[in-house]
Formats: C-alpha cells, sequence, structure tokens
C-alpha cells in the first residue's frame, strides 16, 4: 500500500471531493495496482485508464502524468506503466478508411521538445510560425517550420493546463488555462504573462476562445457551463450560462457578421450567441446522440461541425435550423474532432482511426478524400489555418505539430 503521506494533502482532499469511488476489485491484480487506486483517481476519474492506449502511448501517458506531477514514488513509475501497457491495451479502433480524390497535400510532422507536454492546440501566427500549447507541459511553444527550430515559453503559474490559443493583432498570444482559472496573455517579446482570472470561482476551465472582427475575445468553459466575453481594452470579462445544464461549451467561432456560435459537448445542441446582449439561442440537432465537439463555419457563415461520438460530419444552416449530415469516411467510431473551412472545403481529423487521419470534404460534390497522418497522429484535437490556407494540427499523443501542405 502506498503510504497516505505520499500524496500532497490539497491533492488527497480534491481525491475525497471530487474523484467517483473506483473499487479495487474492478481493476485486475498485479504489481503496481495499489499505486494506480492510490494515485490516478486524484484530479480526474481513475476509469480514464480504460481508454487503453499501445506501449507507447502508456509510454506518453506516463511523462504527461510525471509533468503534472502525480504522486507516483519515483522508483514506481515503470511498474505503473507494465501494469497498465498489460492490463490496459489499447481498444479496437477502426481502421483508417483511405479515399483518393483530386486534392494534393503533404503533411509535415515536428515532434516538440518537452516529453508529454500533449500539445493540444495549434495556432498559425501572422508571422508565419506555428505555435502550440503545451497543457501538460506548462508550457507555449513556438515552431519556425521553415528551419524547424522551437523555442519554449514557460507559463508562471504552475498546472496551469495552456489549452485554446490565439493571436491578436499586436501578435499577443492569448491562451485559456483550462487547469488554473484564467486566460494568459504571452508577449513573446518578453516572455511574460499577464493573466486575466475568471470573474465567478464556478467557472475554473476556460477551454476555446477566438476573436471577433473588434478585438473582443470570446470563450467557452465546459464544466463551468458558460461562454464568455473578455474586452482587452477594459479587461472587463462576462459570463453567459448556458440555457442547457451541463451541455459543456466546447469549440467556439465567430461568424462573418460577428456573432459567435458554440457547439454544446455535453447536448446535442448549437447555441448562436448575441453579441451585445449576450443571451443565447439554442438550436437542436436531430439525433438526440450528436455531442458537436469543434464547428468550422464557411464563408457562407453556414455552421460544420463534428460529431464525436457518432462518426458524423454536420452542416448546420443558422438562417432555417436545416442540419444535414455525412458519415465520416472511417465510420462510426471514427472519433472526428478538430476540424476548419479552408481553400473551399473542410478539412478534420479522424481522432478515433489508426492511423488518425485527415478528412477533406468538398461542400460543392460532397466528395470525401482522406491522407493517413504520419506518426499515427493521435488525436488532433484542434486545428487552424495558415496565411497561405493551409491547416496546421496539434497530435497530442505523440507529442508533435503538423502542418498540411495543400499543393
Ligand atoms: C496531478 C493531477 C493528476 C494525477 C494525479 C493523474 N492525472 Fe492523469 N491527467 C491529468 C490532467 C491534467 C490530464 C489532462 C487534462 C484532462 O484531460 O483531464 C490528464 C489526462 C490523463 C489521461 C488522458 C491522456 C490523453 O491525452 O489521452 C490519462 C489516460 C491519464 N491522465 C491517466 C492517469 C494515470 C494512469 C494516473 C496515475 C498514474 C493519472 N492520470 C494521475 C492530471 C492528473
Amino acid at each position: 500500500m502506498l503510504p497516505k503521506s505520499t500524496l500532497p494533502l490539497a491533492l488527497a482532499t480534491a481525491a475525497l471531493a471530487t474523484a467517483p469511488m473506483a473499487h479495487s476489485q474492478d481493476f485486475p491484480d498485479g504489481p503496481g495496482k495499489e499505486t494506480v487506486m492510490a494515485v490516478c483517481g486524484g484530479c480526474h476519474d481513475i476509469n480514464r485508464v480504460r481508454t487503453g492506449y499501445t506501449p507507447e502511448g502508456w509510454h506518453t501517458v506516463m511523462l504527461m502524468m510525471r509533468n503534472v506531477q502525480a504522486p507516483v514514488p519515483d522508483d514506481q513509475w515503470q511498474m505503473v506503466e507494465q501494469y497498465l501497457a498489460q492490463n490496459f491495451p489499447e481498444r479496437p479502433r477502426p481502421a483508417a478508411s483511405i479515399i483518393e480524390g483530386p486534392a494534393e497535400a503533404e503533411i509535415k510532422i515536428w515532434p516538440v521538445p518537452t516529453p508529454g507536454s500533449r500539445p493540444h492546440d495549434p495556432l498559425a501566427a501572422a508571422d508565419g510560425s506555428i505555435w502550440y500549447t503545451g497543457q501538460l507541459s506548462n508550457k507555449l511553444g513556438r515552431l519556425d517550420p521553415k528551419t524547424g527550430e522551437v523555442r519554449e515559453f514557460a507559463v508562471r503559474t504552475p498546472r496551469s493546463g495552456p489549452h485554446g490559443l490565439v493571436e491578436d493583432r499586436r501578435g499577443h498570444i492569448w491562451f485559456t488555462a483550462n487547469g488554473a482559472g484564467y486566460i494568459g496573455r504571452l508577449d513573446p517579446k518578453t516572455g511574460e504573462v499577464a493573466e486575466y482570472p475568471m470573474p465567478d470561482a464556478n467557472v475554473r476551465d476556460p477551454h476555446s476562445l477566438v476573436f471577433d472582427q473588434n478585438g473582443v475575445l470570446w470563450f467557452t468553459a465546459q464544466q463551468g457551463n458558460v461562454v464568455g466575453r473578455l474586452d482587452p481594452t477594459t479587461r472587463e470579462i462576462k459570463l453567459a450560462p448556458s440555457p442547457t445544464p451541463r451541455s459543456r461549451p466546447y469549440g467556439i467561432q465567430v461568424n462573418s457578421k460577428g456573432v459567435p456560435f458554440v457547439v454544446e459537448f455535453g447536448t446535442n445542441k448549437i447555441a448562436r450567441v448575441d453579441p451585445m446582449t449576450m443571451q443565447i439561442r439554442e438550436y437542436v440537432l436531430p439525433d438526440p446522440a450528436s455531442r458537436p465537439r469543434r464547428l468550422a463555419i464557411g464563408p457562407d457563415d453556414a455552421i460544420w461541425y463534428t460529431d464525436y461520438p457518432r462518426g458524423y460530419l454536420g452542416r448546420l444552416d443558422p438562417a432555417t435550423g436545416a442540419v444535414k449530415e455525412w458519415l465520416s469516411p472511417s465510420g462510426t467510431k471514427s472519433e472526428p474532432y478538430g476540424i476548419v473551412f479552408t481553400k473551399g472545403a473542410l478539412w478534420y481529423n479522424e481522432s478515433g482511426a489508426k492511423p488518425n487521419t485527415i478528412v477533406r470534404f468538398d461542400p460543392q460534390t460532397e466528395q470525401f478524400q482522406t491522407w493517413a497522418i504520419p506518426g499515427g497522429g493521435d488525436i488532433v484535437r484542434n486545428m487552424d489555418v495558415t496565411r497561405e490556407g493551409n491547416p496546421v494540427t496539434a497530435n497530442s499523443l505523440v507529442n508533435a505539430i503538423g502542418l498540411v501542405e495543400v499543393k
């Protein structure tokens, strides 16, 4: 049994307060079990281990959990890794469906320097650099794709969990601190971070963010169940609760008229936010099992979304509420996730397919085309677009970032 004293008090308290009960008999016996039982439910549901990973995947997860200082004694990490790899292997995943098509693209991948970073969001900056949030390394990184040079910027507050990522007109880099309840602004010239704390203690997990045409920053908080608005000139933050309880406001984008749209990952709804009053109107997607996770807005202001658990790409016409859906090429378990609209098409990731794919969907012909991501891709949680119109990716479980060069 792991001595209780190795669990920092705050963590142990958090574990008691938030972690669901795990019963020892639910986990297979073997060396490492005691430590897993004692530690791995401390910050999140212990049953997360049931997702299952390849041995390499578990190795990366262990590096991530080391980065967040999961209190595993130093000489036990190896044993824990073996226990998990043996008892929780990768679950069956659909084979990537590779479809030929008219577009030509080349995918480039760069590893990020800190092991176990869990690169969450990519950002294609105005100067041609590609940024990423290291959610579990507590860093922001900047890659020069011409030279391959990477510079990482440490975030001051421990376990900030840098998550969403956007750039303002002055070249400052804004991120959501998903683990520490603030929005941060990094000045890349000085490396300094200004923090904008959430005005409500119940809103602890700012998630995704986007600037509108007036320089106002809009954001979501999943567990906080709100949409937020931060005016950088006054520093004022306003929060609007989602009308649906536990709706998990997730991806957010602004249309050509400055109207924010939010996908609600906890329900089958898409929200439209009035930019003046912050009043929220919800559109209901026809299938009750839909859980839209990310969205992209087309030049005609149509809302395209990835329906993660059902494996569909969807299109909502906000003028009529009409919805059309297409099954993603790798099927119902393909877990479509990060998505952008660029070069006249939707580009998104199938994060459940093995290997992960980049999917192109042409809204005119309604044809799919796909590419396997070199290195497996493994969970592209968000995407962005360069000034040349090329998608960029953060490949979280393989600790890399990528660029899709469309010819
Ligand atoms: C100090 C807090 C903490 C502890 C203790 C902890 N984790 Fe985590 N874990 C996190 C955070 C933060 C994340 C990423 C954010 C999220 O998705 O919740 C995460 C994510 C994960 C993921 C998903 C990784 C991915 O990218 O797919 C797995 C699996 C996981 N943890 C397993 C474990 C295991 C196994 C242990 C015990 C050895 C453990 N965790 C202990 C904080 C913790």
